[in-house]
């Protein structure tokens, strides 16, 4: 086996951290590399480095056994090295040719039309399904995720990096994913995946290359490597996927919903007639798949979008028409799903964004004056109880951390208020498998303290592993309430898709 790509004791420094410490990675030709490693362990400078972002300030790169300097994305683009980013870089209002021949050929006007033929074969020869001539604003994030794959196939690239590329796909785009990655495998690609699912290592990589705090822990073969075994490699300890914890002891409505209808973007109701409670002492999970009106839902308890009509209420008080602040003093804690425009403030630094929420208040504003000491120990409080790590502490600019410390910054501040209801949306995407064990812990500690937890994701182990009821979504109705004890994965995929539970039990 030849080696298309190596990186050679490579080293990167940022501000108080090296984040690559004498990494070595070699791909072979043909196979499918994954990179594992903790939230901030270095992988996407590492492959920043690769593509021509970031400069090493030591180490070797060979392309084809050549050693190369690449000191910009077209540099690598030259030597045939493709990125899909998890930040897609698409222009919303064009259509997929034109963003796929955009910033390529040297006039826009030129060969439209051959270049959409060029699309079109491509994407019928990896099973991408995909037409040159919609809109990215009319597609899903899924079929925009493959206008980024045709960009790079498009120009021609023989080593495909994907960075994180299923954090955003629902499960069934995933598999889909796996297995368009093993299609660019038959047709002599080789790819570069970071992920912190063991399932999908399992399921599509050759080999894995594991690391910790910058540094190489090793490379295994996968077919004979365990899932535990990748994890304990990578976080240093052995790791526990199930969460431990006994059953509710359901005390009075917390959250309460009664006939809620919200309207969505496209001004028809995203959410339909819904009503649920969240008692104290209880997690209950949303189940159904995105897009069934679970944002749309979330956004309307949180105050981000107006309810058509209904009522909604915290501990008997309604908050239906409220402002968002005054929802965060009726005892509301929000972990957002974007955490990049909802979450944190990207250009400004950890210390100010742990207080978002309350700096305008005692004990952090007094009489119209920061106590900053206490804004500062605050925000390490929850820096050294969430594990976020970062070069500069809680100086550190919120937008140069790792995308899992981010996370998990704002996990740790919405737990720290602890709030009455905490909405979780997703709360444990893009963390690895250490960091979703400690934020899962944290929110059955955050129900046994008698508070109430509404969960919203998309993958059903992690509503099975928290959830004491889960309540189904489907084209914004509720479809039902179940206990997880009396229910299992199969009935609510039915429910998930439309079936009421008195027609699955039957
Ligand atoms: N531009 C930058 N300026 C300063 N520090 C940075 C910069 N980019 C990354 N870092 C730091 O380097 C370390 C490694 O970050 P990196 O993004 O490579 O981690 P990662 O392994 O991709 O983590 P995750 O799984 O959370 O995405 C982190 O501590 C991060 O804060
Ligand atoms: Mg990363």
């Amino acid at each position: 086996m030849s080696h298309v790509i190596e990186m050679l004791n490579i080293r990167k420094e940022f501000p108080g951290i090296v984040a690559n410490d004498d990494i070595t990675l070699q791909v072979e030709q043909g196979e499918i590399h994954a990179i594992l490693g903790e939230n901030g362990a270095g992988k996407s400078t590492l492959m920043s480095i690769l593509f021509g972002l970031y400069h090493a300030d030591k180490g070797i790169i060979k392309v084809r056994g050549k050693e190369v300097h690449i000191s910009s994305p077209n540099d690598a683009s030259d030597l045939g090295i493709g990125m899909v980013h998890q930040h897609f870089q698409l222009v919303q209002n064009f259509t997929v040719t034109e963003n796929i021949i955009l910033g390529r050929e040297g006039s826009f006007v030129l060969d439209r039309k051959s270049a959409a033929s060029k699309i079109k074969a491509l994407s019928e020869q990896y099973g991408l399904k995909i037409d040159p001539n919609s809109k990215i604003e009319d597609i899903t994030v899924g079929m925009q995720q493959r206008v980024e794959i045709l960009k790079m196939l498009y120009r021609d690239a023989e080593i495909l990096i994907f960075d994180e590329p299923t954090a955003v796909l629902t499960p069934q785009e995933i598999d889909e994913l796996m297995q368009i990655m093993r299609n660019l495998i038959k047709e002599g690609k080789s790819i570069i995946l970071i992920t912190h699912k063991l399932n999908e290592i399992k399921a599509v990589a050759d080999r894995c290359t594991v690391i910790r705090r910058g540094k190489m822990i090793g490379v295994v073969e996968v077919a004979g490597t365990s899932q535990a075994k990748m994890a304990a490699m990578m976080v240093g300890r052995p790791v526990s996927f199930k969460v431990d914890k006994k059953p509710a002891k359901p005390g009075k409505p917390v959250l309460e919903l009664k006939d809620v209808n919200v309207m969505n973007i496209k001004k028809v109701l995203g959410v339909k007639n819904f009503s649920l409670q969240v008692r104290e002492h209880e997690i209950v999970g949303i189940a159904g798949v995105d897009g069934n009106g679970q944002s749309e839902l979330v956004e309307a308890i949180s105050g981000l979008r107006p309810v058509a009509s209904g009522t909604i209420s915290i501990n008997g008080n309604d908050i239906t028409h409220i402002s968002i602040r005054a929802r965060n003093e009726a005892g509301l804690g929000h972990i957002p799903e974007d955490r990049q425009k909802r979450g944190l403030v990207m250009t400004a630094p950890l210390s100010a964004n742990m207080v978002i929420k309350e700096y305008y208040r005692p004990p952090f504003s007094k009489y119209g004056i920061l106590n900053e000491d206490l804004i500062n120990k605050h925000a390490q409080d929850i820096c050294d109880a969430f594990d976020v790590r970062s070069g500069e502490g809680i100086e550190s600019l919120a937008g140069k951390l790792s995308g899992g410390n981010q996370q998990k910054a704002i996990v740790g501040r919405e737990m720290a208020l602890e709030p009455d209801l905490i909405i979780a949306v997703q709360p444990t995407r893009g963390l690895d498998v250490g960091a979703i064990e400690y934020i899962h812990k944290r929110l059955v500690e955050h129900r046994d303290k008698g508070h109430a937890v509404l969960l919203v994701s998309f993958e059903l182990d992690e509503i099975f592993n928290l959830s004491d009821r889960i309540a189904v979504m489907n084209s914004g109705e509720l479809i039902d309430v179940v206990e997880t004890s009396a229910t299992d994965e199969e009935k609510v995929g039915l429910m998930m898709a439309g079936v009421k539970s008195k027609e699955v039990t039957a």
